[in-house]
Formats: C-alpha cells, structure tokens, sequence
C-alpha cells in the first residue's frame, strides 16, 4: 500500500448518529449513539475530495486504493493484509442456464480469512489501531470473529470473541488459532450477542460489532467501488446479496450513493436484491409487506448461520436501499442453498460456503421468477469462500449422488 505522506488523503469528516442525527468527532471510541443507541455512519466532504476514478483504478492493490473514502487519518495505523481487490469472476454457462447476458461472482473468498469480512475489520481495527486501542471485542456468527481475531492479533491488541457452540468448526478452530479470547455460548446468535454486551459493558472493551462499530460498512463499501470499476465506471444490472446484518448490502448501496455524490455514475446504481433463508427472512418479510421495518424473526433455524439473523437493527437502511434501487427479496430454502453451492463449483468452478450460496440459490429462483431481463448483468455476491463449510457441502454432494 503506497500512500503520499503524513496522512491517507481521507476527507471523512465526522460521524453522524442516523437515528437522532447527534453528531460525534473521529476519536470516539464508544459505540454506538450514546444519545440514543443509533447506528453511526462516518461523514466525509466530498467537495474536498482531489481524485479521478482514473487514478483509483490505476492503483490495483486493495481496498485501501479507495482510502481517500475510508474513515483512517494515519497511514501508520492501517492494519492490511491486502484485502479487497477480489475478482469478478464470469460464469458464462450458467448465464445461458439463467437466460443473462452475464452472471458474475464478485469473489470475496480470496480475502485474507476468505471472507468479504477482512474488509470490515480491516476499517474498523485501523480505526481502533488509530485510537490506540488494546482490546477488541465483538459477537458474531463466526467470520466476523475469525476475521477480528485476525487484523487484531496482526495490529498485536487482545481480541475478545463471542460465537455460538453452533458456529462452525473452521471460525472456531482459527480464532482459537489467532489467539483471540473465545466464548461459546449456549442458544443462538442473540444469547451471544448478550453475552457480549454484558463483557463489553464490564470490561471497557471497544467494539467491533455489526452496526455499533460506524466502519465495518465502510470497509465493505470499497465492494461497490470495485463492482463499479469493473463495470467501466457503471454498474450492472443487478445485485444479489446474502443478507444477515447488512453490513454489505448496505455498504454496497452508501458506495453507489457516494458514486452518485460525486458526479462519477451516469447510469442508476444497481438493483440491490436481499437472499435469506425459510428458517430465517425478516428483511424479506418487510420487503413483501412493504414495511420500512422488519419485525424479529421467532425461532431462526437455517445451517446458513451467516444469514440465521432473526432481529438486525440496520433493516431500516436495508429497506430503503432496497427500495430505493428497484430491488426485491427472495427466499431460499437450506437444501436449495446446498444444491446452489454445488451448481457453482461445477458450472463455473467457483466454491462458495453455504451461507454465500443463499445468494446463488435466491438469483436462480429471482431469474425463474423472470426479475432479470436477457440483456442484463447480474453480480452475485460471493461472501465466502467453500473451504468454511467443506464438510458439510461435501457430504451434501455424497448424499446427492446416492440420491441420484
Ligand atoms: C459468508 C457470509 N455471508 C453473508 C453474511 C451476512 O453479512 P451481512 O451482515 O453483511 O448481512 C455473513 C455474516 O456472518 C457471512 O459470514
Ligand atoms: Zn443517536
């Protein structure tokens, strides 16, 4: 990562609460709105911005090519292992299967812990490496705490994870690997998620939690710029996101917004679509009922922990990214998510985990709903790579040919 001098080139300004609208400066450190709990979303001036698209795409390394639009100050606390700069890759005959011009997979598991959650962390631990944090803490599904517990044992601060006994062995097997001081609770994401909140509270841990940190959405949007850049400074048709807490989606939808901003996008941004699972869609429910609100999901039950999110306090900026675009909601079930994540690995070679497959499995169902017109080009993104969830999708493939 090369930058030029004493400081990145940032114009991020201050952060905002989009809640109550209480405005904060950057060296807070306690998250989120302390007025009243909202999500915080950093500002930037976008007038005092010195950069052509040009000059972005000559960079080329990482999601740090676009840090004139990332929340960091100091070049030296930037904590990187070249995350972000994922390819696109092209599926031609699935294409012709779905009746598109072109299918893609914006590949997110050739991130460091191959998953698009390098790029979250790698925002919110430079910010925290900013402040001189030592302690780092958050409750996940699993690759948010894999991939913290990385950039936190890289930067040398103490990473404190709360995962579910459920979460898969992978996640587990390598926070334990990084380091990170692991917590296994009982029940479901929610009962980690209190577990969390109570440490934290007791401890003076800063968090990296989804949505109480204001820069995981920041990291995610260089998504965005990168789909962007590989659309010829335009963007495809069509957008189809695994959906859990957001972060991406709407990370995704703030880079396009931005891309509007500054005069850069002719054409309208992309339809964003959100896939979730039968067990687990209370952003499809308030999408199909045209609410600007889910309302939490009882009982979450899918083996795609990813996306099994029953209650995400972002889904009002989900909504209206959803709406706004021209976009839908589609469920999948967890057998069609499998079959997907096999119809990837052998129709484009791509491996996807189960979670990401939601995405594949809700584009074939959107594409036989007849969303996507012949002359359009779908991204569909894919979170995380097949090796998180090998076993599961290799027993899946056994059981499938003894079926067959
Ligand atoms: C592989 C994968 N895909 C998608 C998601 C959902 O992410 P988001 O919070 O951005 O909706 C997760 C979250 O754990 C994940 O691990
Ligand atoms: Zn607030």
């Amino acid at each position: 990562m090369h930058t030029d001098g004493e400081t990145t080139g940032t114009v991020v300004s201050h952060i905002t609460c989009r809640s109550c609208g209480e405005t904060y400066d950057l060296d807070l450190t306690e998250f989120p709105c302390r007025e009243c709990g909202g999500i915080l979303d950093p500002q930037y001036d976008y007038d005092a911005l010195d950069i052509t698209p040009e000059e972005w795409a000559a960079r080329g390394d990482s999601m740090w090519d676009y840090r004139e639009l990332l929340p960091v100050r100091d070049p030296d606390a930037i904590v990187s292992m070249g995350e972000g700069a994922t390819p696109l890759v092209n599926a031609p005959r699935l294409a012709e299967d779905l009746g598109v011009d072109g299918l893609w997979f914006k590949d997110e598991g050739q991130n460091p812990t191959n998953t698009f959650k390098d790029r979250g962390q790698a925002a919110a631990i430079s910010c925290a490496n900013e402040q001189g944090v030592t302690d780092v803490a958050l409750n996940s599904a699993g690759n948010a705490g894999q991939s913290a517990s990385a950039y936190a044992a890289r930067a040398g601060m103490n990473c404190h994870v709360f995962l579910n006994h459920q979460a898969g062995k992978v996640k587990k097997s390598l926070v334990r690997a990084h380091g990170a001081d692991l917590h296994l609770q009982e029940g479901k994401i929610g009962d980690a998620g209190a577990a969390f909140t109570e440490a934290a509270a007791e401890h003076g841990w800063y968090s990296v939690k989804t949505f109480q940190t204001p820069y995981r959405h920041e990291g995610k949007k260089t998504m965005g710029y990168e789909v962007f850049e590989a659309f010829e400074w335009s963007s495809p048709d069509h957008i189809v996101y695994p959906t859990g807490g957001g972060v991406g989606l709407i990370g995704i939808w703030k880079a396009y917004q931005e891309l509007r901003e500054l005069g850069w996008l002719d054409a309208d941004p992309p339809k964003l679509h959100v896939a979730q699972t039968t067990g687990a869609a209370p952003v499809v429910e308030a999408i199909e009922e045209g609410r600007e609100e889910h309302e939490p999901w009882e009982n979450p039950d899918s083996i795609a922990r990813g996306v099994e999110i029953p209650d995400p306090g972002a889904s009002p900026w989900m909504l209206e990214a959803v709406f706004e675009s021209g976009g839908t909601g589609v469920t999948v079930s967890d057998e069609e998510a499998f079959d997907a994540s096999l119809v990837a690995a052998r129709e484009a070679g791509v491996e996807m985990c189960v979670t990401s497959a939601v995405a594949l499995a809700g584009t074939m169902e959107l594409a036989a709903e007849g969303v996507f017109g012949p002359d359009e080009d779908v991204v569909v993104i894919n979170t995380g790579a097949g090796a998180k969830t090998a076993s599961k999708i290799g027993k899946h493939a056994a059981n499938s040919k003894k079926g067959a």
